[in-house]
């Protein structure tokens, strides 16, 4: 198969270039997918800087998933034929036209959903879920402060938390962002700024914070981490605010980040008698046999479809991750290869 991708040399926006390339014929349980739709993550952008450990130093494609239709499958594969409909996730190799890829890391699509919401669903979905569930370990009608609500990650935490009658307190950059996590059931919104700490204690009122899921670190770590009820867990799940608009990191932004990052003391964690926990998904593409019963449970929930609020076409792939790395986006942003399928 023909296919284009794109491939960048880690350390600049500016050495993303599209090449020509073919694929071989799909091998044993590898399924070849027609890619119609490609969904954007935060890491990306580090990755494409270089300052992503988990991503390749030498020249790669970046991207973490992808939705599409099955071309071809090889002779070990049970699960798809041609012509289905596949979401899948990859570490890394998304940025394409056409991919190769064992079946266990791909799902159908739900019949209900087009390529590019199939697009937006897994790994931000995922992210929410385990970072909730599997570390936050989330029970009913908890009180909880999720930042960047209106983000990819942060409205599929709000629809997983209110899907447990949970209160929600959602932090977003802007004010224009505050309608659309209102729209998908955020009980409080606040916009982040100086009066942060005072405001967080007035959305919660006499309400003990449970859970903090934090993707941005600095003052937005430090005050809600001193605000957990006794028992409460801190979810760090990234640190955005080390990204800037541009081709390259702000190193010396990047530098006072890391400089005045929180740093935490373990041994005074059991007398604060609070939790702290992180992770990185990337690391759980070798436990892909934890994937089935979280797509499962996930069902059960019936959430609605994940909010694509950003689309553009593959061959503006740069001004979509500029887009995305200005803080200015709201839900998924996906890059479409192809009619939706
Ligand atoms: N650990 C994992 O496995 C994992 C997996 C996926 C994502 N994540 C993390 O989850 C977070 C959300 O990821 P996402 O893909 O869903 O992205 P997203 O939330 O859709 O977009 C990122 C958001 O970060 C906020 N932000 C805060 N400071 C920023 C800055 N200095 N520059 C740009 N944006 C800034 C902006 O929203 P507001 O200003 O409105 O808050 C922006 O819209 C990221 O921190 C990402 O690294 C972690």
């Amino acid at each position: 198969m023909e296919i284009q991708r794109y491939v960048v040399r880690p350390g600049s926006l500016e050495h993303l270039t599209l090449r020509d390339d073919a694929l071989l014929p799909p091998q044993k349980d590898e399924v070849q997918v027609a890619v119609r739709a490609i969904g954007l993550n935060f890491a990306d952008i580090f990755s494409i800087w270089g300052l992503y450990k988990a991503a390749p130093k030498e020249p790669f494609t970046p991207g973490l998933e992808f939705a599409g239709v099955v071309i071809a499958v090889g002779p070990e594969v049970t699960r798809f034929r041609a012509g289905d409909r596949v979401m899948g996730i990859t570490r890394f190799g998304a940025y394409t036209t056409g991919i190769n890829i064992s079946e266990k890391y791909l799902a159908p699509i739900p019949p209900e959903w087009n390529c590019s919401t199939a697009a937006a669903y897994l790994v931000q979905t995922i992210t929410a879920y385990y970072g909730l569930f599997h570390l936050g370990a989330l029970q009913p009608e908890q009180n909880i402060l999720l930042h960047s609500v209106a983000g990819g990650v942060g409205l599929q935490a709000l629809k997983i938390a209110k899907a447990q009658r949970c209160f929600v307190v959602g932090t977003v950059g802007s004010a224009q962002k505050v309608d659309i996590a209102r729209a998908h059931g955020c009980d409080c919104v606040l916009v982040r700024g100086p009066k942060f700490e005072q405001e967080l204690r007035h959305a919660l009122g006499h309400r003990p914070l449970h859970l903090v899921f934090d993707t941005i670190g600095g003052r937005y770590f430090r005050i809600p981490w001193k605000m957990l009820a006794p028992m409460g867990r801190m979810i760090v799940a990234g640190s955005s605010r080390y990204a800037s608009v541009g081709n390259r990191p702000n190193l010396f932004r990047l530098l006072w980040h890391y400089l005045t990052r929180p740093k935490i003391d373990p041994q005074a964690l059991p007398e604060q008698n609070r939790g702290l926990l992180g992770f990185n998904l990337i690391y759980l593409y070798e436990r892909i046999e934890m994937l089935p019963p979280i797509l499962a449970h996930l069902e059960q929930m019936q959430l609605t479809p994940p909010h694509v609020g950003h689309s553009f076409p593959f061959e503006q792939m740069r001004d979509a991750i500029l887009l995305f790395q200005s803080g200015k986006t709201v839900g998924k942003v996906v890059v479409q290869v192809a009619a939706p399928c």
